[in-house]
């Protein structure tokens, strides 16, 4: 079995779903942490046995490193990413892919161009609930899809967008409740429902009592190639975190997912229910629970899959189309038109 030499970029808040997910997965070592506030470089590497460093290019240098994760703010991700695979790096990057379709393009041909893997991290796609709907809709027990929505009403304070330098910005989280939050939920509507989205009419406001210059809401439609015209609506100034939610209306049944859970009523009257199985052993330490456990499902899969040759279960193409949604919405949402995929 290989084990790749891996290096993760940003201390900060995801931090330890990456650096508990390499501890666990046998094909990983993890031998570098980088992070330009010192202190928590420093700290993330004690606590890790790993090396330490502030600036990424230098870690690149000095250490060698096959694999790198990218947890930075959104804006850096692509220059970051780009950067590392010119070294010949394989990246693991959070999401979103970047913060425009043109930064993503870039980064696809640079893990083209130097014979690297890009995988983007979408953990939720793991979740019982979307694979049982989306298993059972491939499978064709569901029959033709004829609508679909979803919902996030989550709750951001000021204090979540005062303790750093980058939520709530344009230029360097490129949008809000969108591209930040919602896009998970975006990202696995499409992914069941297997189609295209070639249409958006979407608008965005800020509703809420934040000083922000980003969107903290946002609703509308994403008609895909299959003909659904799907419906979203996303907040960040409900009272608290409720269930993400997402409808399906098929031909033989009707699909509700909320959170990571799902209940299909069959047009027969039969209703069926997913079933989750627990990660045991994975103890993320304090984390955000709306942000799953699945994680480690994904980066295991994508150095099995650096191993093998096989395709990764978060496909790059899906990433790609899920940010080509988030940026029609803004563009929709900012000039009041529809806007073409
Ligand atoms: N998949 C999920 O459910 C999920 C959940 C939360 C965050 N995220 C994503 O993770 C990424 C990071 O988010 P976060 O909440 O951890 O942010 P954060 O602000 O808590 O952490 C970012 C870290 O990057 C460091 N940093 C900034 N510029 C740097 C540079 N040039 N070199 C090295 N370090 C630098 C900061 O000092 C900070 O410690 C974002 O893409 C976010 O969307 C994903």
């Amino acid at each position: 079995m290989k084990n790749f030499r891996s290096a993760i970029i940003g201390c900060g808040a995801i931090f330890p779903t990456h650096g508990v997910s390499v501890k666990h997965c046998e094909r990983a070592t993890l031998v570098a942490v980088c992070d330009i506030i010192k202190e928590r470089a420093e700290k993330t590497a004690e606590k890790y046995a790993c090396a330490a460093y502030t600036d990424y290019i230098e870690m690149l240098d000095k250490e060698k490193i096959d694999v790198v994760h990218i947890c930075l703010p959104h804006y850096l991700h692509a220059p970051v990413a780009i950067e590392c695979m010119k070294r010949g790096k394989h990246v693991i990057t959070e999401k979103p892919l970047s913060v425009s379709v043109s930064d993503a393009q870039a980064m696809i041909d640079a893990s083209e161009k130097h014979g690297v893997t890009l995988a983007c991290i979408f953990q939720n796609r793991f979740n019982a609930g979307t694979q049982f709907v989306r298993n059972m809709f491939l499978s064709g027990e569901l029959g033709a899809i004829k609508g679909a929505r979803c919902s996030v009403t989550w709750y951001r304070p000021d204090s979540y967008y005062v303790a750093d330098d980058w939520h709530g910005t344009w230029d360097k989280e490129g949008g809000g409740v969108i591209i930040n939050q919602a896009i998970h939920t975006l990202d696995a509507m499409r992914y069941i429902m297997n189609a295209k989205p070639i249409e958006v009419y979407a608008t965005i406001a800020n509703r809420g009592d934040t000083h922000i210059e980003v969107e903290d809401t946002a609703e509308g439609a994403i008609l895909f190639d299959n003909g659904v015209r799907a419906n979203f609506h996303a907040i960040n100034y409900y009272s608290f975190d409720d269930e993400v939610e997402i409808n399906l209306d098929f031909e033989k049944g009707r699909a509700k997912i909320l959170s990571d859970r799902a209940t299909v009523k069959m047009s027969d009257g039969r209703i069926l229910s997913s079933v989750t199985e627990p990660l045991s052993d994975i103890d993320y330490g304090e984390i955000k629970a709306y942000w799953g456990v699945n994680h480690f499902r994904q980066i295991d899969n994508v150095y099995k899959c650096l191993e093998s040759g096989e395709e990764m279960f978060v496909d790059l193409k899906g990433a790609f189309e899920t940010l080509k949604i988030v940026c029609a919405i803004y563009e929709s949402g900012k000039s009041g038109a529809k806007v073409k995929i």
